[in-house]
This record gives structure tokens, sequence and C-alpha cells, in this order.
């Protein structure tokens, strides 16, 4: 290992590590920052459960080096509530009981987020699209086609 100084955005904050760049960027989030919300499943960029945002994009974090994420501002899951408050997403989940295991969530709240922040006029099926790639072992889909469909609702509310 050829570790050395890795400086991110995380979260709003600015946050150095010691890591060998090459290392995915998910190790660096939870072993060295402790942000444990993203998971990591396939390690193959195959499931989803391992995204995070970068720059407000979407983005797998489990291949990538941390040191491509150099001067780009992620944001984990755990970054999304502010202040406390859930984020429309997160609220979604729990109100509707878009979860089994969990495993998938993280993943899933982020890739919506991250749809939702960048789309003019979210629908149904951008929002799905949104979800492409996003596997749940669990089943949860029908649950979580709920949430989508509260969300969509609120954003054409204006809410
Ligand atoms: S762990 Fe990254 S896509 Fe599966
Ligand atoms: S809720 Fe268990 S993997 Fe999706």
């Amino acid at each position: 290992m050829n570790a050395c100084r890795v400086v991110l955005s995380v979260n709003g904050s600015v946050c150095e590590v010691e890591a060998d760049p090459a290392t995915p960027l998910i190790y660096v989030l939870r072993n060295e920052l402790g942000l444990v919300g993203a998971k990591l499943g396939c390690g193959l960029e195959q499931c989803g459960a391992c995204a995070v945002m970068a720059d407000g994009g979407k983005v797998l974090s489990c291949v990538r080096a941390v040191s491509e994420f150099e001067g780009r501002a992620l944001t984990t899951v755990e970054g999304l509530a502010g202040g406390g408050d859930l984020n429309p997403v997160q609220r979604a989940f729990l109100e509707t009981g878009a979860a089994q295991c969990g495993y998938c969530t993280s993943g899933l709240v982020v890739a919506l987020t991250a749809y939702l922040e960048a789309a003019e006029r979210p629908d149904r099926r951008g929002a799905v699209e949104a979800l492409e790639g996003h596997l749940c072992r669990c089943g949860a889909h029908a649950d979580v086609l709920r949430a989508v469909e509260r969300l969509v609702a609120e954003a054409a509310d204006g809410g």
C-alpha cells in the first residue's frame, strides 16, 4: 500500500485521510470516516448499494478510486438530512415502509434524491429509470414504488 494524504469534501466538511489513492471510495467513507450508510454489496458496480452523490450526481463508490473524488462535493446518505430533518426521500421511505433489511436502501434514497434534485419535472417514469441497476434482494420493490409515487405527487404539488 502506498498511503498518502487524500483530501475530500464530504457532507459539507473537509476531511483529510491517509490512504492509498487507488483505494475504492467506499472503503475510505466507511472505514476512515465512519460513514457506513453506503453499503458494499457486489463490489462490481452491479447492485447500487454503494451509491453516493458527487457534485449532485449519483456515483457508485465500490470501484472508483478515492483520488478521483478529490475536489468534488461528496454527499452520503448521512448528509441528506439537514438539521436533523429527513429529506423528502428519506421521509417517504420511512412513511411507506419502503425497506426490509435496508441493505439497498441508502443507495435507493441517494439515487432518488439525485434524480429529484436534477429533474425539472420529476415523474414516475424518470424516477423508476433513476433506480435502474439498484437491486433489492428482499423484494421491497412494491413498497419502493409507493414511495416513488408519493414523491412524484409531492413534486407535482410543489412540495
Ligand atoms: S457495491 Fe457498488 S454497485 Fe454493488
Ligand atoms: S430491503 Fe433488503 S436488500 Fe432491499
